[in-house]
């Protein structure tokens, strides 16, 4: 760890009343494989594991996670927790392009940039959140550093390497599309694509007009040159900790995290399948999943009811039951959310708990 920046910046966020601002801090750490950006805010709490995220390709920690850390109901939850933010390198705000040649490192080497992270800050444990690109980062973190893994939410994972069709389909397409116009098919749904919204109109933009976009291309072939990551259910090559699986039911990768369920112990796996939430869960439904992190969180003996004001402990007694109903991890849990009912289902088919999204 050669060389160390520092950048305060007091963010604007809306304040709950009487809530004081909270300070980010952004750290750069030299590593093995060059130099990672990364975002804290809050303070270390005794005890206790940091949230650390890790964002997808095309987007940054705040375009790919601020919609749901910003969320109302989200402020109960991460008050608790210290948050690790982290940028892939050449991601993070006003960075430089890189020159001609640079080896950008691949998905693996970026799993290998965490525990520098992890030391820089002294911190030991976390849970990780992870979207696409950065849930297989954060996958092969936990399958090389299991002990300081916690529990991970892993949305849009496909732990496989490409195979030749998914190349040849790739190549089909590099001819006719732009890199921004590939990296929106990874991220948004095509429905969500033609229906051209404010938010896809958004993303285009941010995207296509990104001063980085030659960095983002070398993420993205990173992404495309991953390695598969070959989980055995039952296997020494498997996650450990508690995970939960997000992915929405109209998103590219469904069936990816839907085989990925398959592979995983069925005993510390909870798989939510979202509806109505496009590509990007974290965006379109903040809500729900803060309500299903709020859960996961519980489950792991962290944000005990007693703890919450009255209305979320109201909100969520209705889910405790459900995952009390499911018994005690004794087989996978498949979650499905809907918010046109409001109704999330838990365990047992015909087991379906009310919540407020
Ligand atoms: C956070 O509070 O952790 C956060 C705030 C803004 C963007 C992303 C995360």
């Amino acid at each position: 760890m050669a060389e160390l920046r520092e950048v305060q910046i007091t963010e604007e966020k809306p304040l709950l009343p009487g809530q004081a601002p909270e300070v980010a801090k952004t750290h750069s750490v030299e590593t093995p494989y060059g130099s990672v950006t990364f975002t804290v805010y809050g303070t270390p709490k005794p005890k206790r594991p940091a949230i650390l995220t890790y964002h997808d390709v095309g987007l940054n920690y705040k375009s790919c996670f601020q919609p749901l850390f910003q969320f109302a109901d989200m402020q109960e939850i991460i008050q608790n927790f210290v948050r690790v933010h982290v940028d892939a390198p050449g991601m993070e705000e006003g960075a430089p392009v890189f020159p001609l040649g640079y080896q950008y490192p691949s998905l693996d080497q970026l799993a290998d940039m965490i525990p520098c992270i992890l030391q820089y800050l002294n911190f030991s444990a976390i849970i990780g959140i992870g979207v696409g690109a950065g849930a297989y980062v954060l996958s092969r973190y936990a399958l090389t550093h299991p002990d300081t893994v916690e529990g991970l939410v892993l949305i849009n994972i496909d732990p496989n390497a490409k195979g030749w069709m998914d190349w040849a389909a790739h190549k089909l397409t590099g001819l006719t599309s732009s890199i921004s116009e590939m990296i929106l098919g990874h991220l948004f749904s095509q429905e969500e694509l033609s229906g051209n919204s404010e938010l896809i109109q958004k993303y285009r933009n941010i995207i296509a007009h990104a001063p980085n976009l030659d960095n983002i291309e070398l993420y993205w072939n990173s992404y495309n040159n991953r390695r598969d990551l070959n989980f055995v259910r039952g296997g020494d090559n498997t996650l450990k900790c508690p995970v939960m699986l997000v992915v929405g039911d109209q998103a590219p990768h469904e069936d990816a995290v839907v085989e990925c369920n398959s592979k995983l112990d069925p005993t510390q796996t909870s798989f939510l399948k979202m509806a109505d939430s496009g590509g990007q869960p974290q965006l379109t439904q903040p809500g729900k999943l803060t309500e299903a992190f709020k859960y996961f969180l519980q489950g792991m003996g962290y944000m005990a009811s007693s703890c919450m004001t009255r209305l979320s402990r109201s909100r969520t007694a209705s889910l405790t039951s459900a995952a009390s109903i499911d018994g005690n991890r004794s087989r996978s849990r498949t979650l499905s959310q809907s918010s046109e009912s409001g109704t999330l289902s838990s365990g047992p088919p015909g087991h379906t708990m009310e919540v407020s999204c």
